[in-house]
């Protein structure tokens, strides 16, 4: 049985895991982010990958390693080019992981990956053309159409959080205005939280838990508020997933996707987030009445989807 490894990179944490012909993750390790230091994040995955690769029963091979990471890669597949949300640039990741794992790697986009995952072995599953979301501190996106992922000319389409949803609007990490991923994301949701618990006295609940001070509100808070009941919480989420449906139903009219998975931490609210989505697609999609609706769907695959993901497309190498 021939074995690969997908590595997902983030801000915060490491994850790889050791993947089979048929999706199953058949061991998993992670460790802290040394986000800011490319070269420390090199060595770091070279210490989780070889763990996991002495511990695999003998007989079993690894051929080859994907790693995925949350910014634009190059189509080579070599360079992570450009991260609105993080310090890198031109980065060789390619190179640098196959020196240090001594294993040919691939280089992917984080949402890509994820999309990728959904596809083959998740949400997406039963279906040709996709478009997947992942709602965390940007908004990733990642399509398949045709059974194939759209990487684009130069490696780097599918930025689906950068399309302009409101022109001048609130700034986004990429240095644009107004960007879905400004209005979409987790981060947005929690400026928003932060910025109505200010005003809103149905806000109580939720800032009991932070002595009152607004700013020490997180996504979490506002998914476990929701998932608990909380009036407030369920209409931040409610505002959130207006905006995602708007930029689905934009994302649609060059698409038409068959499915929209969404996931990604905030994909955690499950309904409460994905229903939101849904009526405001419908609400704005061109066409309305007379073409078929896509279905949202929460992802399957949880926080896997992107190591899974980038460990196949590291097969299909
Ligand atoms: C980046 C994407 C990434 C997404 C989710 C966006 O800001 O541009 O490359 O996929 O965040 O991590
Ligand atoms: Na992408
Ligand atoms: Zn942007």
């Amino acid at each position: 049985m021939t074995l690969t490894v997908g590595v997902d990179i983030g801000g915060t944490k490491i994850a790889a895991g050791v993947v089979a012909e048929g999706g199953e993750v058949l061991a998993r390790a992670r460790t802290r982010s040394p986000a800011t230091d490319p070269p420390e994040i090199v060595r770091t995955i070279g210490e989780l990958v070889r763990g996991l690769v002495a511990d695999l029963p003998p007989g079993s091979e690894v051929e080859a390693v994907g790693a995925s990471a949350a910014g634009f890669v190059d189509k080579q597949r070599a360079s992570l080019v450009f991260a609105p949300n993080l310090a890198w640039r031109d980065e060789p990741l390619k190179a640098h992981l196959e020196r240090e794992l001594q294993l040919p790697v691939v280089v992917e986009n984080d949402a890509n990956a994820a999309a990728w995952g959904e596809f083959r072995f998740g949400a997406g599953e039963d279906v040709d053309n996709l478009l997947m979301l992942t709602i965390g501190t940007g908004v990733g996106g990642g399509i398949v159409l045709d059974g194939e992922l759209v990487r684009g000319g130069f490696g780097m389409g599918g930025e689906v959080g950068h399309i302009t949803l409101v022109p001048d609007g609130v700034l986004c990490g990429c240095g644009n205005l107004g960007c879905l991923e400004s209005y979409g994301s987790g981060s947005a949701l929690v400026r928003h939280t932060r910025e109505q618990a200010r005003q809103d006295p149905g806000a109580r609940h939720l800032l009991d838990q932070v002595d009152g001070v607004a700013e020490q509100l997180t996504g979490p808070m506002v998914t476990t508020g929701a998932l608990a009941g909380d009036p407030f919480s369920i209409a931040m989420l409610a505002w959130l997933g207006d905006w995602i449906g708007r930029g689905v139903a934009s994302l649609t009219a060059v698409l038409d996707p068959a499915v929209v998975v969404i996931g990604g931490g905030v994909g955690e609210a499950g309904d409460l987030l994905l229903d939101p989505v849904r009526d405001s697609f419908a609400e704005h999609v061109t066409g309305a009445g007379h073409r078929p609706l896509l279905e949202v769907r929460g992802a399957r695959l949880g926080n896997a989807g992107g190591l899974v993901g980038v460990a196949d497309l590291a097969r299909r190498r």
